[in-house]
């Protein structure tokens, strides 16, 4: 494997599978056995997991509810998600620490950093729920800011596409997909990878970026390994 210790940002939209809302268990479950793969050969894995599958802080403001409040609701749906994620990882024996940002002791360990560095240096899948704690960030956010705090190599963004592309390839079947892209060329031709919040964090800490389809089985042991697989963003 080429890297030891990755943190993985999933999108809580991709759970739903083809379902309009909610939880895909077969989703969950391919999720779950590309993650023990990746354990399996010894890397150590955080992970960071939406909520929009659920509930989207944005959605509540166009319905008139104060932005936090509904930031917050988003936080607590990533708890939803990461909890759902947690039992299916055991299920397949992978063993898990679920730490949140928003004090909830009766399900889940406080985000202490050093606690979750060590239960990483002990094989432990460590899954970080409830974002950054903070309204006004999103999960890519508490992404950035988790992987940088606990000296992850790399981001691994799981996505529905394959990678970075110059436009949309949904719209566009002439567009071209980018191996490796620097973040400010990125920047420089206005393309989406993260919001703007994550992605500086990443750039200013020089903390690289794949973007890599997830929801193909075996190709999160591909990226790890070190494949030339999805789109690298670095300095
Ligand atoms: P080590 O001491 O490094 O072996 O880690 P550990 O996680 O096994 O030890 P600890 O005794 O801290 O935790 C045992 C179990 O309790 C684990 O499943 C933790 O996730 C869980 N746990 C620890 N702290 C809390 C907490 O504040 N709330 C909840 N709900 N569970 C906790």
């Amino acid at each position: 494997m080429k890297y030891t210790r990755i943190l993985l940002k999933l999108s809580g939209e991709s759970l739903m599978g083809d379902k309009a809302f909610g939880i895909d268990n077969d989703r969950l479950a391919s999720y779950a056995s590309q993650i023990k793969e990746i354990q399996d050969g010894g890397v150590q894995v955080a992970i960071v997991i939406g909520g929009g599958n659920i509930f989207r802080g944005v959605q509540a403001e166009q319905g008139g509810m104060d932005r936090t409040h509904g930031d917050y609701m988003g936080m607590l749906a990533t708890m939803i998600n990461s909890m759902a994620l947690q039992a299916a990882l055991e299920s397949k024996g992978v063993q898990t620490r679920l730490q949140s940002a928003i004090e909830m002791k009766e399900i889940s360990e406080p985000f202490v950093r050093r606690k979750a560095v060590r239960h990483l240096e002990k094989g432990r899948v460590v899954i970080f729920g409830a974002g950054t704690g903070n309204p006004y960030f999103t999960t890519d956010s508490a992404a950035s800011l988790r992987a940088i705090e606990i000296n992850a190599e790399v981001i691994l963004k799981g996505t529905r596409v394959d990678g970075i592309y110059s436009e949309d390839p949904e719209k566009n079947p002439e567009a071209r997909k980018f191996d490796e892209i620097s973040f400010d060329d990125v920047y420089g031709k206005g393309l989406k990878v993260m919001d703007m919040t994550a992605f500086t964090l990443c750039k200013e800490n020089d903390l690289p970026i794949i973007v890599f389809d997830m929801d193909t089985p075996g190709t999160l042991k591909k990226v790890v390994s070190g494949e030339q697989i999805g789109t690298l963003v670095r300095n």
